[in-house]
Order: C-alpha cells, then sequence, then structure tokens
C-alpha cells in the first residue's frame, strides 16, 4: 500500500492524503501561512529569485506554501501534472482563457455556460478583438466547419447550467483534434468542471487539456469560501501562473486552508449529494405540481445514456419547472415555491452541504433577452435545486409542502 503512487490510490484517499503518504514525517493538518512577504535571508536572495531560484519565497502573489500544498493536492486529486488556485471561480476561468488567446484569435465554446462565463465571452472578450463562436451541443460535428486557423481554445460546460444538458466529452475531443490535424496547430479543450466535479466526472480521461472550476462550489462545499482552480499540464500552468501573476487573482492562504480542510470530506459529500439528488429527482417526478424535472441519473433525461458513458455519478443538480397555473404565472409560481421552502435555503450558488435553490430567470440568466433565453432553454418556471447532504425524508417533505402553496 505504501508503495502505491498517490494517483493509483481512491479520490478519497488522494484528497486527504495528497502526496503526504508513509514515510512523511509532519503536521497531520497543514499551517496556514498568513503573510503576504517573506523575511529574506540576505538581500542577495532578491538577486537569487529574480534570476530564477524557485526555493527564495518573496511574495504571496507568487507562491505561498499553504497555497501550494493545494495546489499540489488538487493535482493529485484530479490526476494531472499540476493546478493552480485563484481567488475565485472567474479568476480561474479569465486568467485561463488570456494564457490561451489572445487578440485576434478565437474560441469556440458552447452556448450554455455559467451566466459569467457567458457575459464575458460575450461582453468582454471582443473588445479584445477576442472572438467566440457557438458550437450546437447536439451537433458537434459542425466543429469541423467552425473551427478555423484562429481558433486556440474550444471551451465547454457538462452538465450544463441550468438545463443540466450533457455534452458528449468523447465526441468534442474526437472533432476538435480531427480539425486540430487539418490546421496544424494546438487547441486547448478547456472544460468547466464544477457541475460534475471530479468525483462525478473525470474530463481528463476524454483526452480534456484543462479543467477549470469554482471551487467556491463541490470542492469548498461549505458555501463559506470564494475559490477557483484551473488544472492541467505544468506546461500550460506555469502559462497560467504568470498571467495570474499580472491579473493579480491569487488565492488568500486562509481560503486554501479551508479548502485543504474541505477536500478531506469532498468524496463523502458529493457522494450523498448524488444519492440526496436522485432521490429528490425521483420524488419530485411524481409531484402534480412539477411539469418536468431534469437530473441526468433519470432515465427519462434526453441524455441519459451520453451521461451514463462519461459520469460514474450524476451530481447534485436538479431542475424542474413548475406547472404553470391559472392564477399564477411561470415565474411568480418559481418564486412563491422557493419562498416558501424552511429547509432549503433561496440563495444563490450551489455545490454546499445546505440545500439551496434559484431562479435562473432572476439571477444567473437575468440578463439575457428573451432570444437568448430560448436558445439556452431557460424557462421563467424553471427552480435550480443544488441538493444539500441533509436527511432527504426532510428535504423531499420540505419540496412538497412549498409545492403544496401553488
Ligand atoms: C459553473 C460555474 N462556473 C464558474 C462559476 C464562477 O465561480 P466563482 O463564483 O467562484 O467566481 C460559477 C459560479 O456560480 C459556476 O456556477
Amino acid at each position: 500500500m505504501s508503495k502505491k503512487k498517490p494517483n493509483s490510490l481512491s479520490i478519497a484517499t488522494r484528497a486527504i492524503h495528497g502526496n503526504k503518504l508513509y514515510p512523511y514525517k509532519g503536521p497531520v493538518s497543514l499551517p496556514i501561512y498568513q503573510t503576504s512577504t517573506y523575511r529574506f535571508e540576505s538581500s542577495e536572495d532578491a538577486v537569487r529569485y529574480a534570476k530564477g531560484d524557485e526555493s527564495v519565497l518573496v511574495y504571496t502573489r507568487y507562491h505561498n506554501p499553504t497555497v501550494n500544498e493545494v495546489e499540489d493536492r488538487l493535482a493529485v486529486i484530479e490526476g494531472a501534472e499540476a493546478a493552480t488556485l485563484f481567488a475565485s471561480g472567474m479568476a480561474a476561468i479569465s486568467t485561463a482563457i488570456f494564457a490561451a488567446v489572445k487578440s485576434g484569435e478565437e474560441i469556440i465554446s458552447t452556448p450554455a455556460l455559467y451566466g459569467g462565463t457567458y457575459r464575458f465571452f460575450r461582453d468582454e472578450l471582443p473588445k479584445l478583438n477576442i472572438a467566440v463562436k457557438y458550437v450546437d451541443p447536439d451537433n458537434l460535428g459542425s466543429l469541423l466547419k467552425l473551427i478555423t486557423s484562429k481558433t486556440r481554445v474550444v471551451y465547454f460546460e457538462t452538465p450544463t447550467n441550468p438545463t443540466l444538458n450533457i455534452v458528449d466529452i468523447a465526441e468534442l475531443v474526437r472533432y476538435t483534434r480531427q480539425a486540430e490535424k487539418k490546421f496544424g496547430h494546438s487547441i486547448t479543450i478547456m472544460i468547466d468542471n464544477t457541475f460534475a466535479s471530479i468525483l462525478n466526472q473525470n474530463p481528463f480521461a476524454f483526452g480534456v487539456d484543462a479543467i477549470l472550476e469554482s471551487a467556491t462550489k463541490y470542492l469548498g462545499g461549505h458555501s463559506d469560501i470564494m475559490s477557483g482552480a484551473v488544472i492541467g499540464t505544468k506546461d500550460f500552468i506555469k502559462k497560467v501562473k504568470h498571467g495570474m501573476k499580472y491579473f493579480g487573482g491569487c488565492a488568500d492562504p486562509m481560503a486554501a486552508y479551508l479548502l485543504y480542510r474541505s477536500l478531506k470530506t469532498f468524496e463523502l459529500r458529493v457522494q450523498r449529494q448524488n444519492e440526496n439528488a436522485m432521490a429528490l429527482a425521483k420524488a419530485l417526478e411524481k409531484n402534480k405540481r412539477v411539469s418536468r424535472v431534469i437530473y441526468p441519473g433519470l432515465p427519462s433525461h434526453p441524455k441519459h445514456k451520453t451521461a451514463r458513458k462519461q459520469m460514474s455519478g450524476f451530481g447534485g443538480m436538479v431542475t424542474i419547472e413548475v406547472k404553470p397555473s391559472k392564477k399564477l404565472l411561470p415565474v411568480e409560481a418559481a418564486a412563491k415555491v422557493c419562498d416558501s421552502l424552511r429547509v432549503a435555503i433561496n440563495a444563490m450558488s450551489l455545490g454546499g452541504v445546505d440545500t439551496l435553490v434559484s431562479i435562473p430567470v432572476y439571477s444567473s440568466h437575468i440578463f439575457m433577452s428573451d432570444e437568448e433565453l430560448e436558445k439556452h432553454g431557460v424557462t421563467p418556471g424553471m427552480i435550480r435545486i443544488s441538493v444539500g447532504v441533509e436527511g432527504i425524508d426532510d428535504l423531499i417533505a420540505d419540496f412538497e409542502q412549498a409545492l403544496a402553496v401553488i
């Protein structure tokens, strides 16, 4: 057992021990280097650092032992060469994009994205002359036409927010690599794996180059920190870290420590969230006031087969649509249900131990036109549920009483 390489151990063991296996000696818990700077032994240290000696610590935006240990641990958990930690998921996403694309080049993305990413692509990148084109996730073969000599990144999420559509990862990689051969330059395939997390979906196994993640969600798991990560090859992470120095989205040591602590229960939490979400989805499918339940683990999900192929668990996200009534508009009915919940919390975000609900047209998708909403499949009566780890009977009873109000 002690001779096993960390990457051959289970995710639970990797998350708890990282690289610190026998005969590692030292503290069982990680010390927090709550410092912005480091005392030099002599002024020569500054010169040694400037000349590339990585053993010299100079400033926490560049490196911090607590943050670096959590980065190493994330790389071990996700089965990658390296990882870098950020102050938020958006810091991770924007810095990774700028590490791979420059002015005059382009990105191809699936359209259903986290709202912040979608707006970053729609409103900010064009100002820098970076074009974003969208591929229909149900027709990934069209990547062969969309990819040009200017394409540097293919970007996607699966399951998507909030409609929980499933993008076939193997197909997306296959078509991208085919186009790459035609143009003879490399394209970085990036996935935002926040919704599934590495426990339920390992995109590296399908040939994706980089995983981006809002660690605010499942990795952090307690709705108490902001954090983000980019995970990939040493070469790519080196570029990302370089960008982070200037864009400045470095992780704070205390948040890194809290993330480290959360990782120890990552498998336990997410397994329970998978189980709770499946049970709640099944119960809501039987509820007369719910017209649609979207959960990749349900046989009724249109992409259930693809989900089974690429996911080992179906995650904690469930989206429902409330049935329209004569008394209330769909969005009013959704709001009434959310406001009537007593265990689940009406709050943004996801992935934590507390069950949260949100109405996409009031939150992540509020600034989208009707046309965009239609393209994204987002309807006014939708409620997105991030299922936590509470007792499942309490959750089911809570949703049943709240739905009975409409
Ligand atoms: C799928 C997804 N990606 C990225 C983000 C952005 O992460 P953060 O809020 O940590 O910046 C979010 C936030 O909700 C998200 O849901």
